[in-house]
């Protein structure tokens, strides 16, 4: 079946998640890591804005053996949506919430000692829970800080039968910064806290995105992947230095709604701000701040036919214009993200642009905006929540 995606929603914005070069971007971080050490995808914030749904099954089908949320909602969803896989939630879940997680088999993070014990009344031994234990080695978020705190925690999870030891992790604060001295800190205090360990879990993990391609010595038996997977670097300073090639698989495209051409001293957008200098043609695009298409992009280059041309006026809620060469024809595709013939706008274009990282990008353009999945070169799906509730 092929998908006209004109009849799969009435508004010409929409993102495209290219999950061939997802799965390409897991085999090949799959390679890169030893044959024992196994991989946890991290699809939470709806898989950094790309699918949780999709990203989650693309990253199975490539040799991913669990899931990564940051929060119980999250992993509930991903069962909801009939994932059977083994979800760990990264950050902390209320004790009284643990009885739904050891129902729906979901494994939680044990930050500390007094959260154990007051999860301890939550759950039975009919249904136990499984449990993560999270070594706060340096990053100052959660997790267990001591030794003697870490023992303790150990020694309630093996006593009682309401819990699973499936797993000790941590998690670094600079491991995609080319300065090591603070990377190799938190690694040796991690190493300290295992060795102390009367028994070690099935699963111990240290290794981010940047961990896992920078620095084989952090890896384990498992590693959390989460931005490489889509394709991005982890941060601008290891960019070259990456051992192996990563595919963006997010892209963002609008149809052009309205061309003009409008005469020299002509105003364009609120506070008309912009002014036309000679006899200039307009194009209107339908997306805006609204779509985390943000005000601060005015300015930003997008493509078209493979050129780029500029957002001209301050970008509106649902809409913002650019400046054509020349007259072009209205539903004429735009690239605002991806690539057309030879020029390519980057995500960490638009990062750079915004001042920030690229995490954010994908992760700010809001769900009013259709994801489409492609899937073997061909259209595969569509995910809408406005749509939803018409179809
Ligand atoms: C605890 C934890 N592990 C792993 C990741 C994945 O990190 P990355 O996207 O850099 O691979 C994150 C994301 O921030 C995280 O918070």
């Amino acid at each position: 079946m092929v998908l006209d995606l004109r009849k799969e929603f009435f508004r010409d914005t929409w993102v495209e998640i290219n999950l061939d070069y997802l799965y390409e971007n897991v085999t090949r971080m799959k390679q890169h890591l030893a044959a024992d050490t196994s991989i946890i995808a991290v699809v939470k914030a709806n898989a950094y804005g790309h699918g949780d749904l999709q990203v989650a099954q693309t990253a199975l089908e490539a040799g991913a053996t669990m899931l990564a949320v940051a929060f119980l909602d999250e992993a509930v969803a991903l069962r909801k949506q009939g994932l059977k896989a083994p979800v760990l939630v990264l950050g902390a879940t209320r004790p009284e919430d643990a009885r739904i997680a050891a129902e729906l088999d979901i494994c939680l993070t044990a930050t500390s000692k007094e959260w154990l014990c007051e999860v301890e009344h939550h759950v039975t031994s009919n249904s136990p829970l499984s449990i993560h234990v999270k070594c706060d080695t340096g990053m100052g978020r959660i997790g267990i800080r001591s030794i003697e705190e870490l023992l303790e925690v150990v020694e309630i999870l093996r006593d009682s039968e309401c819990f699973v030891f499936n797993g000790v992790f941590t998690h670094y604060a600079t491991a995609d910064e080319l300065d090591t001295q603070y990377f190799k800190y938190q690694l040796e205090k991690f190493e300290e806290m295992l060795n102390s360990l009367p028994v070690r879990p099935p699963f111990i993990h240290s290794s981010n995105s940047a961990a896992s391609l920078m620095h084989p010595s952090s890896h384990f038996n498992s590693v959390r992947i989460g931005i490489a997977m889509y394709g991005l670097t982890p941060s601008l300073e290891i960019k070259d230095h990456l051992p192996i090639p990563l595919k963006q698989s997010f892209s963002l495209h609008c149809r052009l709604v309205q061309v003009k051409e409008v005469e020299a001293g002509e105003k364009i957008s609120y506070g008309a701000t912009y002014e036309a200098s000679d006899r200039e043609w307009i194009g209107t695009l339908p997306i805006g701040y609204a779509d985390g298409w943000l005000r601060r992009l005015q300015g930003q280059e997008v493509l078209i036919e493979g050129r780029r041309m500029p957002i001209v006026g301050r970008i509106c809620m649902d809409q913002c214009m650019i400046r054509l060469p020349h007259k072009v024809e209205v539903g004429t595709r735009v690239t605002l993200i991806g690539q057309q013939l030879d020029q390519s706008i980057l995500i960490d274009e638009i990062a750079k642009h915004l001042e920030t990282i690229n995490y954010e990008i994908p992760c700010i353009i809001s769900n009013r905006v259709p994801r489409v999945y492609v899937r073997n070169g061909k259209y595969q799906s569509v995910e809408n929540n406005i749509m939803s509730l018409w179809k």
